[in-house]
Protein backbone atom coordinates (compact mmCIF):
# COMPACT_ATOMS: atom_id res chain seq x y z
CA UNK A 1 0.00 0.00 0.00
CA UNK A 2 1.34 3.57 -0.83
CA UNK A 3 1.20 5.76 2.44
CA UNK A 4 2.52 9.48 2.61
CA UNK A 5 1.72 13.10 2.46
CA UNK A 6 -1.52 14.11 1.04
CA UNK A 7 -1.80 17.80 2.08
CA UNK A 8 0.48 19.88 3.98
CA UNK A 9 0.04 23.47 5.06
CA UNK A 10 2.29 25.99 7.11
CA UNK A 11 0.36 28.85 9.50
CA UNK A 12 3.20 31.61 10.48
CA UNK A 13 2.46 34.27 13.48
CA UNK A 14 2.32 37.61 12.25
CA UNK A 15 5.13 39.26 13.53
CA UNK A 16 9.30 39.29 12.88
CA UNK A 17 12.52 40.47 14.10
CA UNK A 18 15.45 41.05 11.58
CA UNK A 19 18.52 39.22 13.50
CA UNK A 20 20.66 42.07 12.43
CA UNK A 21 18.19 44.16 14.74
CA UNK A 22 19.30 41.66 17.63
CA UNK A 23 22.51 41.54 17.25
CA UNK A 24 22.94 45.23 17.39
CA UNK A 25 20.85 45.54 20.36
CA UNK A 26 23.27 42.22 22.34
CA UNK A 27 26.48 44.03 20.76
CA UNK A 28 27.29 41.15 18.84
CA UNK A 29 28.15 40.96 15.19
CA UNK A 30 25.36 40.50 12.92
CA UNK A 31 27.16 37.72 10.53
CA UNK A 32 27.75 35.29 13.62
CA UNK A 33 23.76 35.45 13.27
CA UNK A 34 23.24 35.71 9.62
CA UNK A 35 26.32 33.55 8.44
CA UNK A 36 27.52 31.38 11.70
CA UNK A 37 24.09 30.31 12.50
CA UNK A 38 22.70 30.88 8.90
CA UNK A 39 19.55 32.57 10.25
CA UNK A 40 18.40 36.35 8.86
CA UNK A 41 14.92 36.83 10.56
CA UNK A 42 13.09 35.22 13.61
CA UNK A 43 8.94 35.01 13.90
CA UNK A 44 7.76 36.36 17.06
CA UNK A 45 4.37 34.94 18.77
CA UNK A 46 2.39 38.12 20.70
CA UNK A 47 0.53 36.48 23.84
CA UNK A 48 -2.59 35.79 21.82
CA UNK A 49 -0.85 33.59 19.81
CA UNK A 50 0.04 30.02 21.27
CA UNK A 51 0.55 26.36 19.82
CA UNK A 52 -3.17 26.04 19.89
CA UNK A 53 -4.14 28.65 17.61
CA UNK A 54 -1.10 27.72 15.53
CA UNK A 55 -2.46 24.34 15.35
CA UNK A 56 -6.32 25.42 14.05
CA UNK A 57 -4.89 27.54 11.22
CA UNK A 58 -2.31 25.09 10.02
CA UNK A 59 -4.82 22.43 10.34
CA UNK A 60 -7.73 24.57 8.53
CA UNK A 61 -5.39 25.40 5.81
CA UNK A 62 -4.23 21.59 4.97
CA UNK A 63 -7.49 20.85 4.57
CA UNK A 64 -9.20 23.90 2.73
CA UNK A 65 -5.97 24.21 0.27
CA UNK A 66 -6.76 20.31 -0.51
CA UNK A 67 -10.41 20.10 -0.91
CA UNK A 68 -10.42 17.58 1.72
CA UNK A 69 -13.09 15.88 3.38
CA UNK A 70 -13.29 16.92 7.50
CA UNK A 71 -15.45 14.10 8.01
CA UNK A 72 -12.33 11.47 6.13
CA UNK A 73 -10.35 12.57 9.46
CA UNK A 74 -10.25 9.53 11.53
CA UNK A 75 -7.03 10.60 13.53
CA UNK A 76 -5.83 13.27 14.87
CA UNK A 77 -2.47 14.17 16.72
CA UNK A 78 -0.77 17.14 17.35
CA UNK A 79 3.45 17.00 18.50
CA UNK A 80 4.67 19.66 20.47
CA UNK A 81 6.99 20.46 22.66
CA UNK A 82 4.91 23.72 23.71
CA UNK A 83 2.23 22.40 24.95
CA UNK A 84 -0.30 24.82 26.98
CA UNK A 85 -1.62 22.12 29.52
CA UNK A 86 0.06 19.76 31.44
CA UNK A 87 -3.01 16.82 30.67
CA UNK A 88 -5.17 18.77 28.29
CA UNK A 89 -4.40 17.90 24.81
CA UNK A 90 -3.24 20.91 22.35
CA UNK A 91 -5.33 18.24 19.87
CA UNK A 92 -8.71 18.39 21.58
CA UNK A 93 -8.67 22.21 20.95
CA UNK A 94 -8.30 21.84 17.22
CA UNK A 95 -10.32 19.16 16.88
CA UNK A 96 -13.56 21.27 18.17
CA UNK A 97 -12.17 23.87 16.02
CA UNK A 98 -11.84 21.64 12.63
CA UNK A 99 -15.58 20.20 14.06
CA UNK A 100 -14.21 16.95 13.20
CA UNK A 101 -15.56 13.64 14.17
CA UNK A 102 -16.45 12.35 17.62
CA UNK A 103 -14.68 9.01 17.13
CA UNK A 104 -11.64 10.39 15.58
CA UNK A 105 -8.89 9.29 17.79
CA UNK A 106 -7.11 12.59 19.05
CA UNK A 107 -3.95 12.77 21.07
CA UNK A 108 -0.86 14.71 21.68
CA UNK A 109 2.75 13.22 21.37
CA UNK A 110 5.43 15.05 23.05
CA UNK A 111 9.48 14.38 22.19
CA UNK A 112 10.65 17.82 22.35
CA UNK A 113 10.73 18.09 18.32
CA UNK A 114 10.87 14.29 17.32
CA UNK A 115 7.23 14.16 18.27
CA UNK A 116 5.42 15.12 15.19
CA UNK A 117 7.70 12.77 12.96
CA UNK A 118 6.66 10.16 15.85
CA UNK A 119 3.14 10.60 14.96
CA UNK A 120 3.84 10.60 11.60
CA UNK A 121 5.19 7.27 12.11
CA UNK A 122 2.08 6.22 14.28
CA UNK A 123 -0.03 7.48 11.42
CA UNK A 124 1.70 5.59 8.83
CA UNK A 125 2.05 2.60 10.43
CA UNK A 126 -2.06 2.79 11.27
CA UNK A 127 -3.26 3.27 7.43
CA UNK A 128 -0.09 0.77 6.44
CA UNK A 129 -2.26 -2.18 8.80
CA UNK A 130 -5.51 -1.54 7.28
CA UNK A 131 -6.94 -0.50 10.56
CA UNK A 132 -7.28 3.33 8.71
CA UNK A 133 -10.35 1.78 6.44
CA UNK A 134 -10.12 4.84 4.29
CA UNK A 135 -9.73 7.46 7.09
CA UNK A 136 -6.79 9.84 6.89
CA UNK A 137 -4.74 11.49 9.21
CA UNK A 138 -4.36 14.91 10.61
CA UNK A 139 -0.84 15.04 12.23
CA UNK A 140 0.25 18.76 13.18
CA UNK A 141 3.39 20.26 14.23
CA UNK A 142 2.99 22.97 16.37
CA UNK A 143 5.17 25.36 18.59
CA UNK A 144 6.53 28.32 19.61
CA UNK A 145 10.60 27.95 21.09
CA UNK A 146 12.02 30.13 23.67
CA UNK A 147 14.71 30.88 25.54
CA UNK A 148 15.53 33.46 28.02
CA UNK A 149 16.93 37.56 26.48
CA UNK A 150 19.84 37.71 26.02
CA UNK A 151 20.61 33.93 26.18
CA UNK A 152 22.88 32.18 23.37
CA UNK A 153 19.74 30.24 22.46
CA UNK A 154 17.77 33.79 21.86
CA UNK A 155 18.81 33.77 17.96
CA UNK A 156 17.18 30.29 17.79
CA UNK A 157 13.65 30.80 18.48
CA UNK A 158 10.63 30.76 16.09
CA UNK A 159 7.22 29.99 15.99
CA UNK A 160 5.08 28.08 13.48
CA UNK A 161 2.92 25.51 12.68
CA UNK A 162 3.10 22.28 9.75
CA UNK A 163 -0.42 20.32 9.22
CA UNK A 164 -0.31 17.08 7.24
CA UNK A 165 -2.69 15.00 5.72
CA UNK A 166 -1.71 11.39 5.72
CA UNK A 167 -3.01 8.80 3.62
CA UNK A 168 -3.26 6.16 1.32
CA UNK A 169 -3.83 8.56 -1.32
CA UNK A 170 -0.09 10.76 -1.06
CA UNK A 171 -0.63 13.25 -3.46
CA UNK A 172 2.90 15.04 -2.89
CA UNK A 173 4.99 12.55 -0.73
CA UNK A 174 5.14 8.96 -0.38
CA UNK A 175 6.90 7.03 2.38
CA UNK A 176 9.17 4.18 1.72
CA UNK A 177 8.15 1.21 4.03
CA UNK A 178 11.37 -0.79 3.96
CA UNK A 179 13.82 2.49 5.53
CA UNK A 180 13.26 3.40 8.62
CA UNK A 181 15.88 3.68 11.25
CA UNK A 182 16.04 4.68 14.95
CA UNK A 183 17.89 5.98 17.79
CA UNK A 184 16.96 6.87 21.40
CA UNK A 185 19.64 7.49 24.05
CA UNK A 186 19.23 9.45 27.68
CA UNK A 187 20.97 12.59 27.28
CA UNK A 188 20.77 16.22 29.13
CA UNK A 189 21.37 18.47 25.74
CA UNK A 190 17.79 19.98 26.16
CA UNK A 191 14.91 20.16 28.22
CA UNK A 192 12.30 22.09 30.06
CA UNK A 193 10.67 21.14 33.77
CA UNK A 194 7.08 21.71 34.21
CA UNK A 195 7.66 24.77 35.97
CA UNK A 196 9.67 26.54 32.87
CA UNK A 197 8.03 28.20 29.97
CA UNK A 198 11.40 28.72 28.73
CA UNK A 199 13.78 25.35 27.68
CA UNK A 200 17.07 24.80 29.51
CA UNK A 201 20.07 23.96 26.84
CA UNK A 202 23.49 22.86 26.63
CA UNK A 203 23.98 24.39 23.35
CA UNK A 204 27.45 22.98 22.25
CA UNK A 205 26.91 19.76 23.71
CA UNK A 206 22.69 19.59 21.71
CA UNK A 207 24.70 19.75 18.85
CA UNK A 208 26.94 16.55 19.59
CA UNK A 209 24.21 15.04 20.65
CA UNK A 210 22.05 15.41 17.35
CA UNK A 211 25.57 14.77 15.19
CA UNK A 212 25.24 10.98 17.01
CA UNK A 213 21.86 10.50 16.40
CA UNK A 214 22.59 11.01 13.25
CA UNK A 215 24.72 8.57 12.87
CA UNK A 216 22.64 6.17 14.82
CA UNK A 217 19.79 6.14 12.72
CA UNK A 218 21.21 5.72 9.40
CA UNK A 219 23.62 2.76 10.33
CA UNK A 220 20.11 1.67 11.64
CA UNK A 221 18.41 2.72 8.47
CA UNK A 222 20.91 1.08 6.17
CA UNK A 223 21.39 -1.67 8.85
CA UNK A 224 17.37 -2.38 7.58
CA UNK A 225 18.00 -2.10 3.74
CA UNK A 226 17.77 -5.14 1.90
CA UNK A 227 20.02 -3.48 -0.83
CA UNK A 228 21.90 -0.40 1.18
CA UNK A 229 23.28 0.78 -2.00
CA UNK A 230 20.60 2.63 -3.07
CA UNK A 231 20.18 4.63 -0.26
CA UNK A 232 23.79 6.20 -0.42
CA UNK A 233 23.89 10.05 -0.62
CA UNK A 234 24.86 9.85 -4.50
CA UNK A 235 20.92 8.45 -5.11
CA UNK A 236 19.52 10.70 -3.11
CA UNK A 237 18.21 13.97 -5.09
CA UNK A 238 17.82 16.19 -1.33
CA UNK A 239 18.24 15.19 2.22
CA UNK A 240 15.95 17.20 4.65
CA UNK A 241 17.12 17.86 8.23
CA UNK A 242 15.85 19.23 11.20
CA UNK A 243 16.84 22.56 11.18
CA UNK A 244 17.16 24.31 14.56
CA UNK A 245 18.98 26.75 12.40
CA UNK A 246 20.39 26.27 8.95
CA UNK A 247 23.61 26.02 10.22
CA UNK A 248 22.81 22.72 12.47
CA UNK A 249 21.76 21.43 8.41
CA UNK A 250 24.85 21.81 7.07
CA UNK A 251 26.53 20.08 10.05
CA UNK A 252 24.49 17.48 9.80
CA UNK A 253 24.82 17.22 5.92
CA UNK A 254 28.44 17.32 6.34
CA UNK A 255 28.36 14.10 9.15
CA UNK A 256 26.09 12.50 6.50
CA UNK A 257 28.80 12.81 4.24
CA UNK A 258 31.06 11.21 6.44
CA UNK A 259 28.98 8.33 7.24
CA UNK A 260 28.59 7.38 3.51
CA UNK A 261 32.14 7.66 2.41
CA UNK A 262 33.76 6.18 5.41
CA UNK A 263 35.98 8.71 6.23
CA UNK A 264 36.48 11.64 8.60
CA UNK A 265 36.65 15.04 6.51
CA UNK A 266 38.37 17.86 8.64
CA UNK A 267 36.55 21.19 7.52
CA UNK A 268 40.19 22.44 6.93
CA UNK A 269 40.78 19.92 4.14
CA UNK A 270 40.31 19.82 0.37
CA UNK A 271 37.72 16.72 0.19
CA UNK A 272 35.83 19.39 2.11
CA UNK A 273 34.91 21.36 -0.95
CA UNK A 274 32.81 18.40 -1.87
CA UNK A 275 31.04 18.38 1.29
CA UNK A 276 30.26 21.95 0.44
CA UNK A 277 29.18 20.65 -3.22
CA UNK A 278 27.03 18.17 -1.78
CA UNK A 279 25.22 20.07 0.46
CA UNK A 280 24.66 23.52 -1.84
CA UNK A 281 23.46 20.81 -4.03
CA UNK A 282 21.13 18.25 -1.84
CA UNK A 283 19.99 20.72 1.46
CA UNK A 284 20.92 24.26 1.03
CA UNK A 285 18.31 25.56 -1.89
CA UNK A 286 15.70 23.55 1.02
CA UNK A 287 16.49 26.32 3.84
CA UNK A 288 15.15 29.31 2.88
CA UNK A 289 11.34 29.50 4.83
CA UNK A 290 13.66 27.85 8.04
CA UNK A 291 16.30 30.77 7.81
CA UNK A 292 13.48 33.73 8.06
CA UNK A 293 11.06 31.75 10.55
CA UNK A 294 13.48 30.40 13.27
CA UNK A 295 13.61 26.97 14.84
CA UNK A 296 9.61 25.62 15.01
CA UNK A 297 11.11 22.40 17.33
CA UNK A 298 8.83 19.65 15.85
CA UNK A 299 7.74 21.44 12.14
CA UNK A 300 11.21 22.69 11.40
CA UNK A 301 11.97 19.53 9.17
CA UNK A 302 8.69 19.92 7.25
CA UNK A 303 9.31 23.60 6.73
CA UNK A 304 12.08 22.45 4.96
CA UNK A 305 10.36 19.70 3.09
CA UNK A 306 7.62 22.76 2.01
CA UNK A 307 10.64 24.57 0.74
CA UNK A 308 12.11 21.50 -1.49
CA UNK A 309 7.98 20.66 -2.97
CA UNK A 310 7.87 24.26 -3.32
CA UNK A 311 10.63 24.66 -5.49
CA UNK A 312 11.32 21.37 -7.72
CA UNK A 313 9.20 19.52 -9.86
CA UNK A 314 8.31 15.40 -10.23
CA UNK A 315 11.44 15.36 -12.86
CA UNK A 316 13.99 16.59 -10.59
CA UNK A 317 13.26 14.87 -7.67
CA UNK A 318 13.34 11.04 -7.25
CA UNK A 319 14.30 9.93 -3.74
CA UNK A 320 15.00 12.02 -0.62
CA UNK A 321 16.01 11.68 2.87
CA UNK A 322 14.47 13.24 6.20
CA UNK A 323 16.36 13.11 9.57
CA UNK A 324 14.03 13.69 12.96
CA UNK A 325 15.71 14.58 15.63
CA UNK A 326 14.21 15.52 19.14
CA UNK A 327 16.19 16.71 21.84
CA UNK A 328 16.92 13.94 25.05
CA UNK A 329 17.02 11.75 22.65
CA UNK A 330 15.26 10.59 20.11
CA UNK A 331 16.14 10.48 15.96
CA UNK A 332 14.82 9.07 12.88
CA UNK A 333 16.05 8.80 9.03
CA UNK A 334 13.86 7.49 6.56
CA UNK A 335 13.64 7.66 2.57
CA UNK A 336 10.43 9.30 0.89
CA UNK A 337 9.64 9.44 -2.65
CA UNK A 338 8.06 12.66 -4.28
CA UNK A 339 4.90 12.01 -5.70
CA UNK A 340 4.80 12.37 -9.60
CA UNK A 341 2.85 15.24 -10.43
CA UNK A 342 3.34 16.73 -6.72
CA UNK A 343 4.04 20.31 -8.64
CA UNK A 344 0.78 20.90 -9.18
CA UNK A 345 -0.14 21.59 -5.74
CA UNK A 346 2.78 24.10 -5.33
CA UNK A 347 0.93 27.37 -4.91
CA UNK A 348 -1.39 25.37 -2.08
CA UNK A 349 1.83 24.86 -0.28
CA UNK A 350 3.64 28.12 -0.63
CA UNK A 351 3.99 30.17 2.32
CA UNK A 352 6.20 32.99 0.97
CA UNK A 353 2.43 35.33 0.29
CA UNK A 354 2.05 35.45 3.93
CA UNK A 355 5.96 35.33 5.40
CA UNK A 356 6.20 38.69 3.43
CA UNK A 357 2.59 40.09 5.01
CA UNK A 358 4.43 39.72 8.55
CA UNK A 359 5.11 42.57 10.72
CA UNK A 360 8.66 43.57 11.34
CA UNK A 361 8.99 44.27 14.92
CA UNK A 362 11.70 46.97 16.30
CA UNK A 363 14.36 44.58 19.62
CA UNK A 364 12.11 46.80 22.27
CA UNK A 365 8.69 46.20 20.52
CA UNK A 366 9.77 42.33 20.78
CA UNK A 367 11.40 42.15 24.40
CA UNK A 368 8.03 43.81 25.65
CA UNK A 369 6.12 41.14 24.23
CA UNK A 370 8.54 38.67 25.67
CA UNK A 371 8.24 40.34 29.14
CA UNK A 372 4.31 40.55 29.00
CA UNK A 373 4.05 36.82 27.79
CA UNK A 374 6.47 35.85 31.14
CA UNK A 375 4.41 38.11 33.01
CA UNK A 376 0.88 36.46 32.65
CA UNK A 377 1.54 34.06 35.44
CA UNK A 378 -1.06 31.34 36.03
CA UNK A 379 -4.29 33.81 37.23
CA UNK A 380 -7.29 35.70 35.17
CA UNK A 381 -5.12 37.60 32.48
CA UNK A 382 -8.68 39.83 31.87
CA UNK A 383 -9.20 39.66 27.64
CA UNK A 384 -6.76 40.39 25.38
CA UNK A 385 -7.76 42.27 21.91
CA UNK A 386 -6.60 41.62 18.70
CA UNK A 387 -6.01 45.07 17.42
CA UNK A 388 -3.63 45.97 20.55
CA UNK A 389 -1.25 43.25 18.95
CA UNK A 390 -1.56 44.18 15.34
CA UNK A 391 -3.61 40.60 14.86
CA UNK A 392 -5.80 39.84 12.07
CA UNK A 393 -8.29 36.55 11.48
CA UNK A 394 -9.79 34.18 13.56
CA UNK A 395 -8.77 31.84 16.97
CA UNK A 396 -6.81 34.10 18.82
CA UNK A 397 -6.33 33.50 22.72
CA UNK A 398 -8.27 35.54 24.71
CA UNK A 399 -6.51 34.86 28.03
CA UNK A 400 -7.25 32.69 31.19
CA UNK A 401 -10.52 32.97 33.40
CA UNK A 402 -11.03 30.69 35.92
CA UNK A 403 -7.86 29.07 34.62
CA UNK A 404 -9.55 27.75 31.30
CA UNK A 405 -7.88 29.11 28.11
CA UNK A 406 -10.40 30.46 26.26
CA UNK A 407 -9.79 31.60 22.21
CA UNK A 408 -12.38 33.41 19.66
CA UNK A 409 -14.18 31.02 17.22
CA UNK A 410 -13.90 28.12 20.36
CA UNK A 411 -16.92 27.92 22.99
N1 LIG B 1 30.97 35.86 11.83
C1 LIG B 1 30.68 34.66 11.28
N2 LIG B 1 30.54 33.51 12.02
C2 LIG B 1 30.69 33.61 13.35
C3 LIG B 1 31.02 34.84 13.99
C4 LIG B 1 31.16 35.99 13.17
N3 LIG B 1 31.45 37.18 13.70
N4 LIG B 1 31.11 34.61 15.32
C5 LIG B 1 30.86 33.28 15.51
N5 LIG B 1 30.62 32.69 14.33
C6 LIG B 1 30.26 31.29 14.08
C7 LIG B 1 31.02 30.30 14.94
O1 LIG B 1 32.29 29.98 14.38
C8 LIG B 1 30.06 29.13 14.94
O2 LIG B 1 30.14 28.43 13.71
P1 LIG B 1 30.55 26.87 13.69
O3 LIG B 1 29.58 26.17 14.61
O4 LIG B 1 30.37 26.47 12.28
O5 LIG B 1 31.94 26.78 14.18
C9 LIG B 1 28.70 29.80 14.94
O6 LIG B 1 28.90 31.14 14.48
C10 LIG B 1 28.04 29.87 16.31
O7 LIG B 1 28.97 30.43 17.20
P2 LIG B 1 29.08 29.90 18.70
O8 LIG B 1 29.18 28.42 18.72
O9 LIG B 1 30.16 30.67 19.38
O10 LIG B 1 27.66 30.35 19.23
P3 LIG B 1 27.07 30.27 20.68
O11 LIG B 1 28.02 29.68 21.65
O12 LIG B 1 26.53 31.62 21.02
O13 LIG B 1 25.83 29.25 20.56
C11 LIG B 1 24.25 27.67 19.84
C12 LIG B 1 25.31 28.68 19.40
C13 LIG B 1 24.90 26.58 20.70
C14 LIG B 1 23.65 27.03 18.61
C15 LIG B 1 23.15 28.41 20.67
O14 LIG B 1 22.49 29.33 19.84
C16 LIG B 1 22.13 27.48 21.29
O15 LIG B 1 22.34 26.95 22.38
N6 LIG B 1 20.96 27.24 20.59
C17 LIG B 1 19.91 26.38 21.09
C18 LIG B 1 20.27 24.91 21.03
C19 LIG B 1 20.21 24.33 19.64
O16 LIG B 1 19.59 24.85 18.73
N7 LIG B 1 20.84 23.15 19.48
C20 LIG B 1 20.84 22.45 18.20
C21 LIG B 1 20.96 20.97 18.36
S1 LIG B 1 19.66 20.37 19.46
C22 LIG B 1 18.25 20.38 18.48
O17 LIG B 1 18.32 20.42 17.30
C23 LIG B 1 16.93 20.38 19.18
C24 LIG B 1 16.33 21.75 19.10
O18 LIG B 1 15.63 22.07 18.15
C25 LIG B 1 16.61 22.69 20.19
Amino acid sequence: MRVGIEAIAFHSVQHYIELADLAEARGIDPEKFTKGLGQVRMAVATPMEDTVTLAINAGLKALENFGIDYGDVGTLVVGTESGVDHSKPVAVYVHEALGLRSNCHTYETKHACFGAMAAVFSANDWISCGRADGSKALVIASDIARYPLGDRGEPTQGAGAVAMVISDTPNLLQFDSEINGHYTKHVMDFWRPLYSSKAFVNGHYSIECYLRALEGALADALDKATIPELYKLNQLQACVYHVPFSKMAAKAHHRHFEVDAGEKIDRESKRFEDVKKSFSEKTSPWLSLNRIVGNIYTGSLFLSLIDLLRKNTSAGLKQISMFSYGSGCAASMNIAYPTPGFERFKDKIDPEPELNARRRLRIDEYEEIMRISDSLGTGDTGEFRASEWGLTGDFLYLGNRNHIRRYSGLS
